[in-house]
């Protein structure tokens, strides 16, 4: 037994309860009662008493340097990675996304290239951007890839996939037993709205406020609505990513039930932030995609999560994951909206690099959010953040648990402890924060990723590079 974590609280369905956990090199040996173990002797013994000790969070939807609006988003594998770990993220799941004549092996080339100063374990998700991509996804999913993602929008990048082409996505992945991941947003009528507002006059009065007026929440349930329909089809599974609606929820539900192959996840951003940010003169800071909707919104998104039924047993809420859809840019790049010169000029919003940073706050979001209002149980959080991503996402045969023989990637919390997010003390090379000045609880002390400690009194201490790829197969 190398080290073994003394006393540490593990919250299940069944309540929280102390533990020793040992661990033995990368892998977790033994999960027994508080005071049970004895250490060898030259064991590392961590006492962990009246501290949560959680399995490592999976975020599963990142996009870290990648080439997008014009630029490129600011934090690659190496800061995008230190803060995941003070985030109390051990493992991420990029997009790789082909450029232009790409395959989809030589998107996975490009990502491995990029992720080689990783300090988290990783993986992606493939981009279908074009026709061809079909009939390498049987294959990619026997190499380890086993989920795909295709936008409805973004035909500028040159990624939109148009309805034909991810109704034959999902008779693919159905076939190969992958899964198709789909930002659902409809193109058409967005454009047409895009189209309306884009006037020099409109721009000057409003400013980034349009990039909110021109997406209201139908443009997102009217793709979720078709896309299930082919899921239910097709019988392919279908994950809506980063969903920010309560129409949206509500359709994953009743899908759901139906017994159409369906999953939803939400992000951090769209359960704290509502579109009030672009009021504020730094509004066009927050702009992404979907984007930040209303206070109902936020408050449905919370009950898909299972926050009106702390103890459910008997259904799995229709959201079963949040992530965050990390995609940073600095102040500087965020500033591309800005058009002519200071006394003619205005902001076009077309022009913003859309995404925002969440990696480090995931946790302590959901945490102060989450469980210290109240809102969900540490077990939800756990199913949430660690155990639904493993299991949805081809992992869960060796991370998302604390349990002998799985990966030992681990998160120390002091419940009592509070920091007051400022960018400046965070690890991504943004230079703001969307949660700037809010007060959160959650953020580790003490972070192992297979074993090795990799945050240390809340110090990032894990070398660039010693991430692991980790091939992944659904069940
Ligand atoms: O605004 C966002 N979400 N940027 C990243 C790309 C995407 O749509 O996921
Ligand atoms: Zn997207
Ligand atoms: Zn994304």
């Amino acid at each position: 037994m190398d080290t073994l974590i003394r006393g540490g609280t593990i919250h299940t369905r069944n309540g929280p309860e102390p533990y020793d956990v040992a661990i033995t090199g990368e892998r977790i040996s033994t999960v027994a009662p508080g005071g049970s173990v004895v250490p060898g002797r030259r064991t590392r013994v961590i006492e962990a008493h009246g501290l949560d000790l959680l399995p490592g969070v999976i975020d599963v939807h990142v996009h870290l340097a990648l080439p997008f609006c014009g630029t490129v988003s600011c934090d690659d594998f190496d800061s995008g990675s230190s803060a995941a770990l003070a985030g109390g993220v051990t493992t991420l799941l990029d997009f790789a996304i082909p450029s232009q004549g790409q395959t989809l092996t030589q998107a996975h080339e490009t990502w491995l290239a990029k992720a080689t100063t990783s300090r988290v374990d990783f993986s992606w998700h493939l981009a279908l951007t074009r026709q061809e991509h079909l009939r390498e996804i049987h294959a990619m999913a026997h190499r380890g890839l086993p989920t795909f993602k295709a936008f409805m929008i973004y035909e500028e990048e040159g990624w939109a996939a148009d309805d034909a082409m991810l109704f034959e996505a999902l008779e693919a992945v159905a076939l190969a037993r992958g899964m198709l991941l789909v930002h659902a947003e409809s193109p058409r009528v967005l454009r047409l709205l895009i189209e309306r507002a884009h006037t020099p006059d409109r721009m000057r009065r409003e400013g980034a406020r349009l990039h909110t007026l021109t997406r209201p929440n139908f443009v997102e349930a009217e793709a979720i609505e078709r896309v299930i329909r082919w899921s239910q089809s097709t019988g392919g599974r279908l994950y809506i990513v980063h969903m920010s609606t309560a129409e949206g929820a509500d359709l994953v539900r009743a899908a759901q039930a139906r017994g159409v192959p369906v999953l939803a996840e939400t992000c951090a951003q769209y359960l704290v932030l509502d579109d009030r940010v672009f009021h504020t003169p730094d509004g066009h800071l927050f702009a992404c995609c979907p984007q930040v909707k209303k206070p109902a919104d936020i408050e449905r998104l919370w009950k898909g999560l299972g926050a009106d039924n702390l103890s459910a047993t008997d259904r799995e809420p229709e959201i079963c994951i949040v992530s965050t859809d990390t995609c940073s840019f600095t102040r500087e790049q965020k500033g591309m909206w800005w058009v002519g010169d200071e006394r003619t000029g205005y902001g076009d919003w077309t022009r913003i690099p859309m995404g925002l940073p969440g990696l480090e706050t995931l946790l302590p979001i959901l945490y102060t959010h989450g469980v210290a209002s109240g809102r969900l149980s540490m077990a939800r959080l756990v199913e949430l953040l660690c155990m639904n991503p493993a299991r949805f996402m081809g992992l869960g045969a060796h991370k998302g648990s604390i349990y002998p023989g799985f990966d030992a990637d681990m998160v120390l919390i002091d419940p009592a402890a509070e920091r007051t997010v400022d960018w400046r003390q965070m690890h991504s090379r943004c230079d703001w924060s969307p949660y700037q000045g809010m007060r959160l609880r959650g953020f580790p002390q003490t972070v192992l990723r297979r074993g090795e400690f990799v945050v240390e009194e809340g110090r990032v201490v894990a070398p660039p590079g010693s991430g692991r790829w980790q091939p992944r197969h659904l069940g």
